[in-house]
């Protein structure tokens, strides 16, 4: 395994390779990455991992400076895996001077989650970008969990012509349904218990709009009275045409139901598709 920590030397390692797939991440990896990996892995024989936590797509008084940084752990697991190449740069190689060339993005990057964390998605394209420009790679995996960031990233690399393809991973979930993520550490023993009603409240959507219920405004504000109930202070509940991620008011495209709250300080994100 070997470990990168400047672009020069990635780039000449990579540079006679044909198929290279990468996996991005902020580290911290948990078996949500992991399944990223094992996938990357079936579809190349070199595969990229990533590690960078972006202070780009931080609000100021988000949890970048609290964020998991567990980089010996990650790299015991890469090993495991057999990943031969992992891209571990400091700020000072990714962000020299200053950024001040950032992407202008779409208005859907504004909506949901980049309605609640204005200027995410500016940092996590203009990072996954800077990113795809060094290990110029052929395929990269973003998991389905970030289900908006997967959108940005597939509507990207579509307008800006870039000879990536994007493959979507599956959310990997505990038994009782949380969906892996770092941030689920923030949690304490009851949190963590009244956590998985997040994924339960989107079965539920589901499953109602599976059984012909078309009132989708009542479906979101019952899931967002349901989840104030619990203790939950509720961003979004969002059902939407998969294609565009707009609001959807009919099923007549495929369906998915998003959903972001607070548990005290920590903020979870999840999904469904319908
Ligand atoms: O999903 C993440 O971990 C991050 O947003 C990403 C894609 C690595 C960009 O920083």
């Amino acid at each position: 395994m070997k470990i990168f920590r400047d672009i020069p030397s990635i780039r000449a390692h990579l540079q006679n390779l044909s198929s290279i797939a990468f996996v991005p991440t902020m580290g911290n990896l948990h078996a949500g990455h992991l399944a990223l990996i094992k996938q990357a892995k079936q579809l190349s024989s070199e595969v990229v991992v990533s590690i960078f936590v972006n202070r780009l797509q931080f609000l100021p008084h988000e949890d970048f400076s609290r964020y998991p940084r567990t980089i010996e752990q990650d790299c015991l697991l890469l090993e495991e895996l057999n990943v031969n190449t992992i891209f571990i740069p400091d700020e000072k190689i990714l962000f020299p001077t200053h950024q001040e060339f950032l992407l202008a993005l779409p208005p859907i990057a504004d909506t949901l989650e980049g309605k609640f964390r204005p200027g995410f998605f500016r940092g996590v394209t203009t990072i996954v970008l800077k990113l795809f420009n060094i290990i110029q790679p052929n395929l990269a995996i973003f998991g389905k969990k970030d289900y908006q960031q997967l959108y940005m990233v597939q509507e990207m690399v579509k307008q800006l012509n870039l000879p990536i393809e994007i493959i979507a991973g599956e959310t990997v979930r505990a038994s009782d349904g949380l969906a892996l993520s770092s941030r689920n550490q923030y949690l304490d023993p009851s949190q963590r218990i009244e956590a998985s009603n997040l994924y339960q409240t989107l079965l539920h959507i589901k499953k109602e709009i599976i059984s012909n219920n078309k009132d989708f405004q009542v479906l979101q504000e019952e899931a967002t009275q349901r989840l104030t109930e619990l203790g939950w202070k509720v961003d979004y509940v969002q059902i939407c045409d998969r294609a565009s991620l707009s609001p959807a008011c009919y099923r007549i495209e495929p369906l998915v139901v998003l959903v972001a709250a607070w548990l005290a300080k920590t903020r979870l994100i999840d999904n469904i598709e319908v």
